[in-house]
């Protein structure tokens, strides 16, 4: 049956970018090299070549993208802080100027009426700790939690919401055993022990802020690959959790209840390569004001004795894809923050990344016209409005990405944005239907949807 949308008083409504992906200045004000600035300088790592050197020049263009959200009707920014441009080198000295970045960057926001929600780490790792081990090396937990009390102190005074990590699942997983991003390491043993480094210092890294910031309102974004399983087969149910075990509550569940899910066949195996010493566990069980989830599609999980490490293999589903080929499955959001609700005992949930891949660019009247993209929304955002009547506490929701910017490994290939960018052209800006809808449902524009998607 179709229903119409609401959405609750207070709900926020922003968009979200991140520093790597957006910034550019990679080498300005002392800000030091980070993983990502060597990677993709490094030939073959990036599809078309490109790098993130200037990307949307937001370091320089803030003012203007600060203007673009006004323009659009959204109230919140969610960006990332750039951790080399704070601590640029292994001396571990403060630059005074990276701090002043994001104060101005911070200060313009809350002239404008625009909310800041900064998250800490978005991937961009200084290369300089990279180089002493990563997030292999214990040693990252203590200057992480550093790093985030430097920020927490500098802009506690403005900042009421803090999002610890971006996404720990992609960074470890794609860092170290696909390989496909920074710092390109193919390892399968190396990637458990980091994943376990990487949820210690996540834990660190909440605590640092809590204590610099006791009143703060405190989570961290999580990618989330909501599993249908492939049939009702008892097989294809239980490898549709081990994916969701490895991918989703991996990085979740420790913080959460200090454990791991079980997700690998051989499970006791798996922990025993992870190097978890004693208190460990202990020390993970964090506490969290907030789960932000990251969307975009979903995974069909069938079983698969021919994977001997999850037992599972992945069915491209039918429905229609955006440009990067991911299944586009709105009822998929509706079904995970349904589940997220549940399993962590009805947490307050924001959506901090939820969008569409989508290349269409400027037509003859100068105007994006990207109807894809505008579906993708009106779709996901009724299935976010059909959580939320069936009780889940959603507090905000911010459509990735702000502007169109560098996509990791596809480099400038895939356009995510609200606003088109034209690198071609010095970096103009041209908001796309998308971005207009978006304002105009965020204004109280009718939308419906339908609760009988699956
Ligand atoms: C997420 C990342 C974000 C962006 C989108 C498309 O995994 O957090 O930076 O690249 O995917």
């Amino acid at each position: 049956m179709l229903k119409r949308a609401t959405f609750p008083a207070g709900f926020v409504w922003g968009a979200a970018t991140s520093s790597y992906q957006v910034e550019g200045a990679w080498r300005e004000d002392g800000k030091g090299e980070s993983i990502w600035d060597r990677f993709a300088h490094t030939p073959g790592r990036i599809a078309d070549g490109s790098t993130g050197d200037v990307a949307c020049d937001q370091y320089h263009r803030y003012p203007e993208d600060i203007a673009l959200l006004g323009e659009l009707g959204l109230a919140a920014y969610r960006f990332s802080i750039a951790w080399p441009r704070i601590v640029p080198d292994a001396s571990g000295t403060v630059n005074r100027a990276g701090l002043d970045h994001y104060e101005r960057l911070v200060d313009a926001l809350l002239t404008a009426g625009i909310t800041p929600y900064p998250t800490l780490y978005h991937w961009d790792l200084p290369q300089w700790i990279q180089d002493a081990g990563g997030w292999a090396d214990r040693a990252v937990i203590g200057r992480f939690a550093d790093y985030a009390d430097t920020m927490v102190r500098a802009l506690g005074d403005r900042i009421t919401t803090w999002t610890v990590f971006n996404e720990p699942e992609v960074f470890v997983t794609h860092g170290h055993e696909s390989g496909v991003h920074a710092p390109g390491f193919r390892d399968h043993d190396l990637t458990l022990r980091v994943s376990h480094v990487a949820n210690l210092a996540h834990a660190e890294g909440v605590r640092a802020v809590r204590a610099a910031a006791p009143g703060a309102t405190i989570g961290s974004a999580f990618n989330m690959d909501i599993a249908y399983p492939a049939s009702d087969d008892p097989r294809d149910l239980a490898a549709a959790e081990r994916h969701h075990a490895r991918v989703n509550a991996w990085f979740l569940d420790p913080l959460v209840h200090g454990r791991y899910p079980v997700a690998y066949l051989d499970q006791d195996a798996a922990l025993a390569r992870m190097d978890i010493r004693p208190g460990d566990l202990e020390s993970l069980a964090t506490a969290f004001d907030f789960i932000a989830l990251n969307m975009y599609s979903r995974a069909i999980i069938a079983d698969d004795p021919a994977d001997t490490r999850s037992g599972l293999r992945r069915i491209q589903g039918p429905g229609r894809t955006n440009s990067f080929g991911w299944e586009i499955w709105p009822a998929a959001l509706h079904r995970l923050v349904r589940r997220v609700d549940h399993d962590y005992g009805h947490p307050a949930i924001y959506i901090t990344e939820n969008g569409c891949a989508d290349a269409t660019g400027p037509g003859p009247d100068g105007r994006v016209h990207d109807a894809s993209r505008v579906r993708y929304f009106e779709d996901h955002l009724g299935q976010l409005a059909r959580a939320i009547d069936d009780g889940c506490d959603v507090r905000g929701y911010f459509a990735w990405s702000l502007l169109d910017n560098f996509e990791w490994a596809a480099g400038y290939e895939q356009r995510f944005g609200i606003t088109w960018v034209d690198f071609e052209a010095g970096g103009r800006r041209i908001v796309k239907d998308s971005g207009r809808r978006l304002g105009d449902i965020a204004a109280g524009g009718p939308l419906d949807y339908d609760d009988a998607l699956d």
